[in-house]
């Protein structure tokens, strides 16, 4: 880090075709977290000629509350399925798809599941563990691993390999996220992203046109069949060769067992794409939370003592809390992105007011306001017991994650898991290959024999 460094002097001085560059350099390095401290004391508002960055908690928090002035029309092209209009949901802002179909999906989503999904998720990170016998590249082999293990036994995403969720994840979140105009790639670069994307979609809408069918034919069986001969369930479950342990129960299962109105209008095709939605935000987000939450840990011993202490707790809560503080440090991203689609006044009536014109790409600071004071007391300072509500790691207002909640218990599980290992070290940082998600990182510890 380097607090004596006077940023916005060096942007000042730079030519315009080199100030956006200098501010991505520094936002994708160590110079961020300064370079921010003094955004949000001399300029809350920078406006760049690429694009306008936000870094105070208030503007930060009320832009993101105002989803048909600040919009997601950057991710439109990059979520949409028959047309421009048509799409997932998160490509669309506050409308009547958005908020139908994302209550429908909360509510698939019961969070009553979530000691299930721990539970899951713990036995699925010990049994790779206990595999690797001490060392493992821990990006490939476990931390898309072990979401891959939820996408299949807990969203249904199942008779598929696990290498084909983890690509499609992958591109779609590559393509979205950080293939905008902003990011600064070249023709070709972008293109190349854009292609495997394209690629992946069709062989993704084939597999869950597949899975859907499959999925329908047990459901319709073990119905059917139950209603024609009147036979108890256990016994017609016997028939088909499945247990009464092994009966379906996952989201895909669930949305297909759920009757709705015509007048929902929540089809099977809308069914399909958000049982991909699922898939696409699983993945890399939870990997990319892991591998840097560990590698904090690792690098910040003190800390690393006490969550060793934690994670052996039987309540869970002091543990979570850890990780959760750990991420504000070292967020999945620094920022949401919006597009303006009518011009604004920011922080109207404060020295820092700024006008954003329609069409301006605004980068919201999210990590920026998670330092602010105004909302987070002593900010450098790590401290887990925080005002939850104030933390943007999930997104805040409609778009906020709706995989919030299984997130909030699946990244600590699979970080505790690893924490639990003696004398763990890594043997060298995170490997980014230049892009922007964890792609190899080693580590190791000490096996214990149980004999
Ligand atoms: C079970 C895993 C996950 C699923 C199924 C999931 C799904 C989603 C969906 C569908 C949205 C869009 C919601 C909307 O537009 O209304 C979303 C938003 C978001 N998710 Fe997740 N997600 C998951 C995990 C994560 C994780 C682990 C993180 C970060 C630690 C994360 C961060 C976010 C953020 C920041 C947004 C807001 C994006 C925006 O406002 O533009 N998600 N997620």
């Amino acid at each position: 880090m380097n607090a004596s460094k006077n940023y916005l002097e060096l942007y000042d001085a730079a030519d315009d075709d080199d100030k956006y560059p200098l501010v991505s350099k520094w936002i994708n390095s160590d110079d961020r977290l300064p370079f921010f401290a003094q955004l949000r004391k001399e300029r809350a508002v920078l406006v760049t000629p690429e694009c306008t960055l936000v870094a105070r908690f208030p503007d930060v928090r009320d832009m993101l509350s105002m989803p048909k002035i600040f919009t997601v029309d950057l991710y439109k092209p990059k979520m949409s399925v028959t047309g421009p209009d048509d799409g997932y949901l998160m490509a669309h802002d506050d409308d009547a798809l958005h908020y139908r179909e994302k209550s429908l999906m909360q509510g698939m989503l019961n969070r009553d599941d979530l000691p299930r999904i721990r539970k899951l998720v713990a036995e699925s990170a010990e049994k790779i563990i206990n595999q690797a016998e001490g060392s493992i590249e821990v990006v490939n082999k476990y931390c898309r691993m072990v979401p891959v293990t939820l996408v299949q036994d807990y969203f249904g995403l199942d008779g598929v390999d696990p290498e084909d969720l983890i690509e499609w994840s992958y591109w779609n979140q590559y393509d979205a996220f950080n293939n905008q105009p902003f990011d600064m790639l070249t023709d070709e670069q972008s293109q190349y992203i854009t292609d495997k994307h394209n690629s992946i979609s069709d062989k993704l809408g084939a597999y869950i046109a597949s899975l859907v069918v499959r999925k329908l034919v047990i459901i319709k069986a073990t119905s059917g069949l139950r209603a024609m001969l009147g036979y108890p369930k256990q016994i017609l479950l016997r028939l088909l060769g499945m247990s009464v342990k092994t009966k379906p129960d996952d989201i895909v299962t669930r949305m297909l067992r759920t009757a709705f109105a015509k007048e929902v209008d929540f089809p099977l095709t809308r069914l399909g794409i958000n049982a991909g939605g699922l898939l696409i935000g699983a993945i890399e987000t939870t990997s990319q939370a892991t591998a840097q939450v560990i590698e904090y840990f690792i690098n910040n011993p003190d800390l690393m003592k006490k969550a060793k202490q934690a994670a052996s707790f039987e309540d869970r809560s002091e543990f979570d809390a850890l990780v959760w503080e750990a991420l504000r440090f070292v967020p999945i991203r620094p920022d949401i992105f919006r597009k303006a689609s009518a011009d604004y006044i920011i922080a109207k009536g404060t020295p820092h007011q700024t006008e954003v014109k329609k069409g301006t790409i605004v980068r919201l600071l999210t990590q920026s306001a998670m330092f602010d004071d105004y909302a987070f007391e002593n900010p450098d300072e790590f401290n887990p017991n925080r005002n939850w509500y104030h933390n943007f790691n999930f997104g805040f207002g409609s778009h906020q994650c709706l995989g919030k909640y299984i997130g909030m218990v699946m990244i600590p599980e699979m970080i505790r898991q690893i924490i639990l290992k003696p004398e763990l070290e890594d043997a060298g940082p995170i490997n980014y290959k230049n892009g922007p998600f964890p792609e190899e990182y080693h580590l190791k510890w000490r096996v214990v024999s149980s004999v």
